[in-house]
């Protein structure tokens, strides 16, 4: 169940999390649990394949892949720190989360962040341009589905911008 915390309220009802994470923009939906333990991507992609085939259409997105992060990834640490530290991209985040959890904290406004637990069900859309963070929980797993405007684009940029960019077209993005 997703878990949104922001000014010292912390909520796991979805649709006070819709409804809070929609006045800052960022689009939060609940495709709920399906069969995912030892299913291979491709059967993944099937299984979610209404819900990704509205969203690409809806927003414009033109891939989609799957991303494993776990104990035993090759240099989990050094990928993970690039994800910890502030960033943006210049296309939108996209992932929904199949198994494991993970932790995005996401700019609402200047110094105040949005932290949002993701797990198993939840999709979410951090806005092109917006500053977030990424981190695992102390289950140290996730593995999302991931869709993109174009899959060229994959750098975090960490340099903030002057004026705070939320909605403008971009490419780019990490996990
Ligand atoms: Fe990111």
């Amino acid at each position: 169940m997703a878990k949104l915390q922001y000014r010292g309220k912390a909520t796991n009802d979805q649709q006070e999390i819709r409804a809070t994470l929609s006045e800052f923009g960022v689009p939060y939906e609940h495709w709920g649990l399906r069969k995912t333990a030892s299913v291979s991507d491709e059967e993944i992609l099937q299984i979610y394949r209404p819900e990704i085939d509205r969203l690409m259409n809806e927003r414009g997105y033109a891939a989609v892949d799957l991303v494993a992060l776990h104990a035993e990834t090759t240099n989990l640490e050094g990928i993970l720190a690039k994800f910890t530290k502030e960033h943006h991209h210049t296309d939108d985040e996209v992932r929904f989360t199949v198994e494991g959890e993970g932790v995005f904290e996401i700019e609402a406004t200047t110094n105040e962040f949005l932290k949002f637990t993701a797990e198993p069900g939840d999709l979410i859309v951090i806005p092109a341009g917006r500053r977030h963070s990424f981190y695992l929980t102390s289950r140290r797993q996730i593995r999302c589905i991931r869709l993109f405007q174009d899959k060229a684009g994959w750098e975090a940029i960490y340099d903030k911008p002057s004026v705070t960019v939320t909605n403008a077209a971009h490419d780019g993005k990490t996990l």
